[in-house]
């Protein structure tokens, strides 16, 4: 049972991984700083970034400023390159930029299955910085289980972690399942739905019963199933009040009516083997029907 922020899990490899921390896709500039030193000032000791965010360096310069000493802190970034030698430097220039010497989690940030198998020549580049120390855990975010598959197959090296888009319209239960059964750690991104899960009657009427808000019920939903969380604010307050899960334990039945709310529909992130034009287009089209995501 979770009951800190403290709390972690362990991955396939040993390495221990805090099972909420803050995402920060779509901040800039001193708003990803200040969001990094709250956070972390507030009890977070995990961040999430990647090198297309474009804020590394300031996820580097909060870090760097607040307070705790790099050991004690979990910090993941991803590779959007597909060659490997581009993700060689791409690393490299992310630790840089974050001010670090390894990372404690790399991800392969996007299939690509338009290219190929290309992602097979990146994992063989993770593996590379795996083995060099550059990151203590490498993993894949937004591979369906034959792109996994194939890793397993051809690699040296488990993935420890796969980084989805999960919360209560988008649940991929047999992805979750084929992870669990294969030991790979399920992470939930976007857990909030982007935003979308705010203005649901059905979620407010579970949190109303907890005296919780509608973004801590979503969070300890993802938790108790064993989902590690990273959602994303620039507001303090937002900031603060989302670590507040570790206090209450949803029902079972709750939890089954959070389950049922799944209308296997991506909202902030195309599917990987989608065009994101298409992704975009299909959205703008169903909102454009009067749905609200
Ligand atoms: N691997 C991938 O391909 C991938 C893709 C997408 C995301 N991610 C990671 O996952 C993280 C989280 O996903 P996300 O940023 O897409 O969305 P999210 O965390 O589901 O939702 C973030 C949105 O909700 C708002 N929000 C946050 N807490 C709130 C609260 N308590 N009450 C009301 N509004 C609240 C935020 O606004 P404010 O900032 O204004 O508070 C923001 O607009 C990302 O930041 C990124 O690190 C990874």
């Amino acid at each position: 049972m979770l009951r800190s922020i403290n709390d972690v899990t362990k991955l396939n490899n040993g390495v221990l991984m805090p099972w909420l921390g803050l995402g920060v896709w779509k901040a800039e500039g001193q708003d990803v700083v200040n969001a990094v030193k709250w956070a972390v000032e507030a009890g977070y000791r995990h961040i999430d970034t990647a090198a297309v965010y474009r804020n590394e360096k300031e996820v580097g310069e909060g870090l760097k400023n607040c307070g705790v000493s790099r050991k004690d802190l979990f910090v993941t970034s991803k590779a959007f390159k597909m060659s490997y030698r581009e993700v060689l430097d791409q690393m490299d220039q992310t630790l840089i930029d974050l001010q670090t010497d390894y990372v404690d989690l790399y991800l392969i940030h996007w299939p690509h299955p338009e290219l190929g198998d290309a992602y097979l020549d990146v994992w063989a580049a993770m593996e590379r910085i795996y083995k060099e120390g550059k990151a203590r855990a490498i993993g894949v975010a937004n591979f369906y289980s034959e792109y996994i598959d194939r890793i397993l197959a051809e690699g040296t090296v488990r993935p420890a972690v796969n980084q989805f888009e999960c919360h209560p319209y988008y649940q991929m239960p047999e992805l979750q399942k084929y992870c669990r059964e294969q030991g790979i750690q399920y992470q939930a991104y976007s857990p909030l739905g982007g935003g979308a899960i705010f203005g649901d009657e059905r979620i407010q009427k579970i949190a109303d019963k907890y005296g919780k808000s509608i973004a801590q019920v979503v969070l300890r939903w993802d938790l108790q199933k064993g989902i590690i969380v990273i959602p994303k604010s620039v507001k303090q307050n937002r900031i603060l009040s989302n670590m507040d899960v570790f206090d209450f334990e949803l029902e079972e039945e709750d939890i089954n009516t959070l389950n049922s709310f799944d209308i296997n529909t991506k909202i902030t992130c195309a599917r990987p083997d989608q065009p994101w034009p298409e992704f975009l287009k299909e959205k703008e089209e169903r909102m454009a029907k009067g749905a609200r995501f």
